[in-house]
């Protein structure tokens, strides 16, 4: 099993919220459902979460980023966050109605990649719903850093971070039903370049 724990931890303390503005793919949550966030981070994903009215629990393995995850959580009165690894969910089966794993799969290797998969369908409700979103193949940084796996990248202090297309997608949620896969491109203007960004989001739900 790769841990990058102690990389993202260093990664808060030296540079604290790492990621602003708001996630263009968000899930369409019903008020009062129990959402789970997998690797909330600093809580980009989770402020766009907090005017929907739900009951949301927030996990990260990096305390750094379960702090930040529980002030924003906190403030709104809106659940709880919590130090834990997404490889082994610390819930009961059937826990959640929906799941967010936003750029959080995507910083794992393959067979973490899987477990995770595999713990996020365990808690999900048996009515309940997957979202997922991380960097496609056609993202600018695809290439950059040390090949530590097939399209995956491994930069600065140890973080790492894999590519994919959506056939993979596909099979990674094989175990749960794909409502839908898509890609989204935009460009990132750097020092006066059009570099262009690239993700690719997934909605799978656990009933067939
Ligand atoms: C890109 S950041 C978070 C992004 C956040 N989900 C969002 O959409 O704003 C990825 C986070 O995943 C966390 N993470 C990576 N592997 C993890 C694991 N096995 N269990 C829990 N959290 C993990 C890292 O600590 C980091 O905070």
């Amino acid at each position: 099993m790769t841990d990058s724990r102690s990389a993202w931890d260093q990664d808060y303390i030296s540079r604290g919220r790492l990621w602003g503005g708001n996630p263009a793919l968000l899930p369409d949550v019903v008020a009062g459902a129990s959402v789970l966030e997998l690797g909330s981070g600093s809580g980009k994903t989770l402020h766009a979460l907090m005017n929907r009215s739900c009951d949301i629990t927030a996990i990260d393995f990096s305390k750094k980023a379960a702090e930040m995850s529980y002030r924003i959580i906190t403030k709104y009165h809106a659940g709880d966050a919590l130090v834990a690894d997404a490889r082994g969910l610390p819930f009961v089966n059937d826990a959640f109605g929906v799941v967010v794993a936003s750029h959080v799969i995507g910083h794992m290797q393959y067979d973490d990649r899987v477990t995770i998969v595999s713990e996020a369908a365990r808690v999900l409700q048996p009515d309940g719903r997957l979202f997922f979103v991380e960097f496609s193949v056609d993202d600018m940084r695809n290439g950059t850093g040390r090949e530590v796996e097939n399209a995956t990248f491994q930069r600065g202090k140890g973080i790492i971070t894999h590519y994919f297309t959506e056939p993979e997608v596909e099979a990674l949620f094989s175990m749960l039903r794909k409502e839908s896969v898509f890609s989204r491109h935009w460009k990132m203007r750097v020092r006066g370049r059009d570099l262009l960004r690239a993700e690719i989001g997934g909605i799978f739900s656990k009933s067939w």
